[in-house]
């Protein structure tokens, strides 16, 4: 992986064309020791982007995840430092925490704002010293371990609260990343979604209805809520096409019948697919590799902004090769999508389903 700047590779696991900045964070900070802060709502993927830093670290060794709101009180500080040999009732042997395991490594402490208070303040000094002392032990340790901190409280509001150390905070804090809610980042839906259904059925496609379905909703438990509803799609669907029904989210229906109307953000999306098209001469494939998206999600949304995807040479040979724009709305009564005759196929019912 170069470390000069130039491009490099990226932890695949973490998609979305909305995670650029998230992205350029993690290129930076990753392969530095610095303390990274990761927020964001339950499902947004915080573990992941933990996951990310410390592959791009190339730290030798290992992630060890410590999730501080699952270990009953009591224990925290044995599992966090480790103990020695009787020094409390029950440690028949000395034992490492996780600090000592992430040695050449990273520990990440998920669920930072569910730490009790007294383990906080043994935080920072071990943040401070850079060395751990195991319970029963008077000597210092000194370890070489990254720390990553996840939350999904706003632990700033817990500091003003007094339910969390400000001087922790901002040791913690030094990078932070924030992870906005999926429906936050709607252009992300459908490239996920597709990312997953290739993972659970790649057979299968996505109809119209299920992807306006998924872009209305507002997926409260995020990235992992889709994939569940994806994974859930993929057993009760009929193996060709993922109908709205197959995804089990509330489905919302409009009051009145209305033919949709591009927003500026749609206009502004459409506008680059059709220039990309061009610039491809009509191929999906190339112009999909243009704009960093998959071939297949190149394909839905030429649907769903029913593009038609024509080539045109006018005045014969070597003429201009042309995308027509034409301002269709998929799935609207009384429009005939001229798309199906661009790989789609017309499905029982109307829907249409993007091949
Ligand atoms: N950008 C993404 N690309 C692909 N998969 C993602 C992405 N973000 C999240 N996921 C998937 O969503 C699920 C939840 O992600 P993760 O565990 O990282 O979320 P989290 O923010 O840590 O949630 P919690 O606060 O509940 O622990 C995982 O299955 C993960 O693979
Ligand atoms: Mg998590």
């Amino acid at each position: 992986m170069p470390t000069d700047g130039s491009e490099v590779e990226r932890y695949d696991k973490l998609l979305g064309a909305q995670l650029e900045e998230v992205h350029w964070y993690v290129d930076r900070a990753g392969p530095s020791s610095t303390t990274v802060l990761i927020q964001g709502e339950s499902g947004t993927g915080k573990e992941l982007v933990a996951e990310a830093l410390h592959w791009r670290s190339q730290r030798k060794g290992e992630l060890v995840r410590l999730n501080c709101g699952a270990i009953p009180e009591g224990l925290v500080d044995s599992e966090l430092f480790g103990h020695e040999r009787g020094s409390f009732t029950g440690a028949d042997a000395g034992r490492a925490g996780h600090f000592e395991a992430a040695n050449n490594g990273t520990l990440f402490l998920d669920e930072v704002g569910n730490m009790p208070p007294r383990l906080q303040a043994r935080l920072l000094r071990v943040l401070q010293s850079g060395a751990i002392t195991r319970i029963g032990s008077s000597k210092p340790k000194p370890l070489n371990v990254r720390v990553l901190a996840a939350t999904n409280a706003d632990l700033w509001a817990m500091c003003e609260r007094g339910e969390f150390r400000k001087d922790l905070y901002y040791r913690l804090n030094v990078v932070s990343i924030v992870l906005k809610p999926l429906r936050e980042r709607r252009d992300d839906i459908l490239l996920l979604a597709d990312a997953f259904l290739l993972k659970y059925l790649p057979s299968a496609r996505f109809a119209l209805c299920a992807i306006e379905a998924m872009q209305a909703y507002e997926w409260p438990g995020n990235v992992r809520e889709l994939d569940h509803a994806v994974q859930r799609a993929a057993l009760f669907c009929d193996g060709i096409a993922v109908r709205a029904k197959d995804l089990g989210i509330a489905i919302r229906t409009p009051d009145a019948p209305s033919v949709p109307t591009l927003s500026r953000m749609d206009e502004v999306e459409r506008d680059m697919l059709v220039r990309a098209l061009e610039a491809a001469g009509g191929v999906q494939r190339v112009a999909a590799a243009t704009l960093g998206i998959t071939e297949r999600v190149m394909s839905y949304k030429v649907h769903k902004f029913g593009i038609v995807n024509t080539l045109r040479r006018p005045g014969g040979k070597g003429g201009k090769t042309q995308v027509d724009s034409v301002r269709e709305q998929p799935g609207v009564e009384g429009v005939d999508g001229p798309s199906l005759s661009q790989g789609g196929t017309e499905m029982e019912g109307g829907e249409q389903v993007v091949e």
